[in-house]
């Protein structure tokens, strides 16, 4: 994406008068409309897309905390916004150029979400949205965000939500800033505990998550590198989070790596399933970009067997390359002993069939576990996309069993909760095969409190529950 213009114009000279600060204040706006207008035409991921903005246009300090702030927080809450902008504004939001509705959503958030003063909001809106839509439309945005700015959320939640007694899913989506279906989907994962729990976990999801990273089995423990400041993990041994702070010193040496707390205990679960006999060959099937593959190697050298590491994108396939070279940096094992990356469509396998003992399968998903980091999976996804995804995963689900030798254990493994891409696709694969054991999963996670789900057999983590993303562990025993 080019640089943004109009930060030259703003920085040529003028530096103090109005205009150079209107500029300024501009800046960190323009950056974030800029991630959501590639957002919106699909043709970016929002946590890639905005620290390069930032690098590539050099904010930084507290105008890249406030452009962060704007882009995350708009993502987020746009579901509730438009619902109050539909409210203030004289013309359908859907017959709005996308421009001027991003303008309207980003002023909307600060004036219902942050401490910018209400005639700042206002201001830099119509400045920005003269600058994306031309002059005409500022009279429209400035009225419109005028009479945001006569309430604050709490007033405007009821005036706008659907009734709660009479559509309560209605309701939390604008309430929470979810699609419909997601709240449903939700509910059904919950079962009976969503009475309680639906509104805790969509809360949850809206949270700003600190960083977690895993320390290296084999390398240097949680112990020894854990910086000032940070807090060990609650279940996994080799977990830290960063309250704040920069975690490139640890992960530019190999020594940890960015992963949630959800997604090492997956790796942990297949790796402590109790297996008879042999158990020195391990696949990780969809790899890419190699946190568990990482994880998983060290474990499985601890064990004494090797890690074939596979996926179907060579781009992603040398993302886990590097995971696993950089891996033994720091320890004393030599480069990536008994690593193997491929690049491999595991619905078509290069590897015979029962070839490995303990097969993970981190399957392609909706990512509606990982909310918290990806706020713009919601409305990136939709209940259409659903079928062909639970396709997918029941294909690469039979290809996972068929590469374990009979005694060997799949994990099979989403970062979502939506019952129609985890309990539904184990049951379809596995519910009536006589030659798999669907094994109790949540025991193999003892120590971890209120995992089981609805259906006892399967673990669901949950960031209301246990801080981490909402991840999915089924573990399924070849028997013939
Ligand atoms: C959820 S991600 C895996 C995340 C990874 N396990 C980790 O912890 O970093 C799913 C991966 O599956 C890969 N994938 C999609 N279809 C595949 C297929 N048919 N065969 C193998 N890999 C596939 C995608 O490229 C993607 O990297």
């Amino acid at each position: 994406m080019a640089p943004y213009r109009g930060q030259h114009r703003g920085e040529s000279g003028r530096g103090t008068d109005r205009r150079g600060t209107a500029r300024r204040a501009i800046l960190p706006r323009r950056t974030a409309y800029d991630v959501l207008a590639a957002v919106d035409a699909r043709e970016a991921y929002a946590n890639l897309l905005l620290p390069r903005l930032l690098t590539e246009r050099g904010v930084t300090g507290r105008d890249a905390a406030l452009a962060t702030e704007l882009t995350y927080g708009t993502l987020r809450g746009l579901g509730t916004y438009d619902a109050v902008l539909a409210a203030c504004s004289d013309r359908p939001l859907d017959k709005l150029d996308p421009p001027v509705l991003r303008v309207l959503r980003l002023g909307t958030h600060q004036l219902l979400a942050t401490r910018v003063g209400a005639h700042a909001a206002v201001a830099t809106s119509v400045d920005l949205a003269k600058d994306v839509a031309g002059p005409r439309v500022s009279g429209y945005v400035n009225a419109v965000l005028r009479r945001v700015a006569t309430r604050d959320l709490a007033v405007w939640l009821p005036l706008v939500a659907p009734d709660p007694v009479s559509d309560s899913d209605g309701y939390l989506a604008v309430r929470y800033s979810y699609p419909r279906w997601i709240v449903a989907a939700y509910r059904d994962a919950l079962g009976d505990a969503a009475e309680t729990e639906l509104e805790p976990a969509l809360a949850a999801g809206n949270d700003r998550p600190h960083v977690t990273l895993a320390a290296f089995p084999g390398g240097p423990s949680r112990d020894e590198i854990i910086p000032e400041g940070a807090e060990p993990t609650k279940w996994s041994p080799y977990g830290f989070t960063l309250e704040g702070g920069n975690p490139a010193a640890l992960t530019a040496t190999g020594t940890a790596a960015v992963q949630d707390e959800g997604s090492q205990l997956a790796a942990l679960a297949l790796a402590q399933t109790p297996l008879d006999g042999p158990d020195t060959r391990w696949l990780d099937m969809c790899a890419g970009p190699g946190g568990k593959a990482r994880l998983l190697y060290g474990l499985a050298q601890e064990a004494g067997a090797t890690l074939t590491a596979a996926d179907l994108h060579e781009h992603r396939a040398a993302l886990v390359r590097d995971a696993l070279a950089r891996a033994p940096e720091g320890n004393h094992l030599p480069l990536r002993p008994g690593a193997t990356v491929v690049v491999a469509d595991g619905r078509r396998p290069p590897w015979r069939d029962g070839a490995f003992y303990r097969v993970m399968l981190d399957v392609p998903c909706s990512g509606l576990g990982a909310l918290r980091r990806r706020p713009d999976a919601r409305w990136r996804k939709s209940e259409s996309n659903l079928p062909a995804l639970a396709d997918l995963q029941r294909t690469l689900l039979r290809s996972a069993l068929a590469a374990c030798r009979p005694g060997g254990v799949v994990a099979y493994v989403t970062c979502s909760p939506v019952p129609a891409e985890t309990r539904d696709v184990v049951a379809a694969v596995a519910g009536a095969d006589p030659a798999i054991e669907i094994l109790d999963a949540p025991a193999v996670l003892a120590a971890v409190p209120d995992v089981r789900s609805p259906d006892p057999r399967f673990a669901q983590l949950w960031p209301h529950r246990h801080g981490t993303d909402a991840i999915f562990v089924a573990l399924l025993r070849r028997i013939a």
